[in-house]
């Protein structure tokens, strides 16, 4: 058993894909598994916190002993996320929130057009950098970044730009890691530092960054 180090706190975390609808029958998605975010929230509760896991649509079964608040559009889970935030005492966003949605869901389905057809997208809130901005209850926010290319800088500038306490970067173009993988290599920065932590299954990954994240606390 691993040692309590997050008795008494409250995790929220963010996992999965968003869903936008663009009418009864169709939605704009991407890839993500969730295995991130549930690999975390099962090692949040293994450390002995209250976990909030605000889930988009995904195949996987939650860890038991976390609430579960499922949602499916990025609003949805902006609502959810800043429900909950404020009586958190870490905010961890590891969902893969789609960063538009259709300008208008048609209340009918779509009719084939002619052989083109324009869709207008509006952008999404940035959930998390919203959770960062609290200026009264505030939680420790961490973030997720999933990079191709020049990693360390993409990361740094994310960390401040959305004004998170840590952000957890991975190459996803490496082979085998990130979207729906079950193993992860991540780098993770705060302040003016980083620590890598080498290619690991996604379980063990969790357990590290969230073991990482208590020791930020207080
Ligand atoms: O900007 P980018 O999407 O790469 O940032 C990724 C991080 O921001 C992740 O922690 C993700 O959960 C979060 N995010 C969010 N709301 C968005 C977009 C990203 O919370 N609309």
């Amino acid at each position: 058993p691993e040692a309590p180090l997050l008795a008494g706190k409250t995790v929220t975390i963010t996992a999965g894909p968003t869903r936008e609808a663009l009418d009864p029958v169709r939605y704009i998605s991407n890839h993500s598994s969730g295995k991130m975010g549930y690999a975390l929230a099962e090692a949040a509760l293994a450390l002995g916190a209250h976990v909030h896991l605000i889930s988009g649509p995904v195949t996987l079964t939650p860890p038991p002993g976390c609430e579960v608040h499922a949602v499916s559009s990025a609003l949805d889970m902006h609502q959810a996320a800043m429900k909950l935030a404020p009586n958190s005492d870490v905010f961890i966003g590891c969902a893969a929130v789609a960063d538009y949605r259709a300008a208008d869901i048609a209340e009918q389905k779509i009719k084939k057009q002619g052989d083109e057809m324009t869709l207008t997208l509006v952008k999404n809130p940035d959930i998390i950098a919203d959770v960062a901005a609290l200026t009264a209850q505030r939680p420790y926010t961490v973030g997720f970044a999933a990079e191709t290319q020049d990693v360390a800088q993409y990361a740094q500038g994310k960390l401040k730009n959305k004004g998170l306490d840590m952000i957890c970067a991975n190459d996803v173009s490496q082979a085998g890691i990130g979207f729906n993988a079950n193993d992860n290599a991540l780098t993770l920065f705060w302040d003016n530092a980083q620590q890598s932590l080498p290619l690991a299954s996604k379980s063990e990954l969790a357990l590290t960054v969230v073991k990482a994240i208590a020791g930020k606390l207080n």
